[in-house]
């Protein structure tokens, strides 16, 4: 199978690179490919010919969406538009991966794949708007949408992860404030890029018919917490004595309104047989044994 990963410099990219060593990758950082250039999507697509493409490529600096409206929408949603377009053309099947912030959540319970989004903010508008490009020009297609990022890598958009930043400042000896009214799912982007190989094989493998298996997917590690229960995990594993408050969002105050439950019921992972990705606190555990020993 032959696998074009776009934005695969970054944090998600990383991952799926390892994840599908195996297979026939090509992969495409954002020096190698603008997803937001449509002339350059087609070339890059119809020169290599993908069986899937994976596009993790995203403008993902949610506070500057606030500002930065055009480029959001250039390359959340337009990019996913060259791409749905040309792998519809040649056959290909699109995996678009999306975010939990196209819910706001404020029903307090987990979403579901066929819950309505409705986004807090410019970013999960513009994620949506690639949603919306995806299903709409690429028959067989996946919208995978995830919560919490943070991989080896790091996040190569906002430079760096939430775990990686709750242990520099616990090293400074500085007080840390971190919210306890957003719960969402923190998702090892190790873990999730396995998933998704899971996710595409039913595809490979015909298991479900020509079209059956696509749509909408819901993938993270299971469980949730608040950023505050998130950070105070960290340190314990770590043994760390940070210094560490909860505050509520209006008192953090970021630019951008966040969803107050992304949860993200992982249902059609569940219905359709497909493992159950571990709960993320031994998912942490993992990431942070890894990065000990780089
Ligand atoms: N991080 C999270 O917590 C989170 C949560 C839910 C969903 N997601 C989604 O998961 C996916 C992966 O996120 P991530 O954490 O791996 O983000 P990331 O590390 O910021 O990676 C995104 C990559 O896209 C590249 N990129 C930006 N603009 C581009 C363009 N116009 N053309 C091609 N590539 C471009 C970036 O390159 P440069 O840095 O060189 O610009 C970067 O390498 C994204 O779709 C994101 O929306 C993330």
């Amino acid at each position: 199978m032959r696998v074009l990963i776009t934005g695969a410099n970054g944090q998600l990219g990383y991952d799926l690179r390892k994840a599908f060593a195996a297979e026939d990758v090509i992969p495409a950082s954002h020096a190698d490919l603008d997803v937001t250039d449509d002339a350059a999507v087609k070339e890059k697509l119809r020169a290599t010919r993908p069986d899937v493409v994976i596009n993790s490529a995203a403008f993902t600096r949610v506070d500057d969406c606030e500002t930065e409206e055009q480029k959001a929408f250039a390359v959340n949603a337009l990019g996913v538009l060259h791409l749905a377009r040309q792998c519809q053309a040649l056959g290909a099947v699109l995996a678009q991966i999306s975010t939990d912030y196209v819910f706001t959540g404020e029903h307090g319970r987990p979403n579901r794949e066929d819950d309505p989004p409705n986004p807090p903010n410019v970013y999960g508008a513009s994620k949506l708007a690639g949603e919306n490009f995806a299903r709409a020009y690429c028959a067989r297609h996946f919208v995978i949408r995830t919560s919490g990022l943070y991989g080896v890598a790091g996040s190569s958009g906002k430079g760096g992860n939430f775990v990686e930043t709750m242990i520099s400042l616990a090293k400074t000896g500085q007080p840390i404030r971190v919210v306890n009214d957003q719960v969402l799912t923190p998702t090892y982007t190790a873990d999730l890029a396995t998933a998704i190989r899971e996710l595409l094989r039913t595809n490979q493998y015909g298991q479900y018919g020509q079209y059956g298996q696509y749509g909408v997917f819901h993938l993270t590690n299971s469980g949730a917490c608040s950023w505050f229960d998130f950070a105070r995990m960290i340190f314990q594993l770590m043994g760390s004595n940070a210094k560490l408050s909860a505050i509520s969002s209006p008192e953090y105050g970021a630019p951008a309104r966040r969803p107050t439950c992304s949860v993200l019921e992982n249902c059609k992972m569940r219905t359709n047989g497909l493992p159950v990705v571990r709960p993320w606190q031994d998912a942490l555990a993992t990431y942070l044994r890894e990065r000990g020993n780089r």
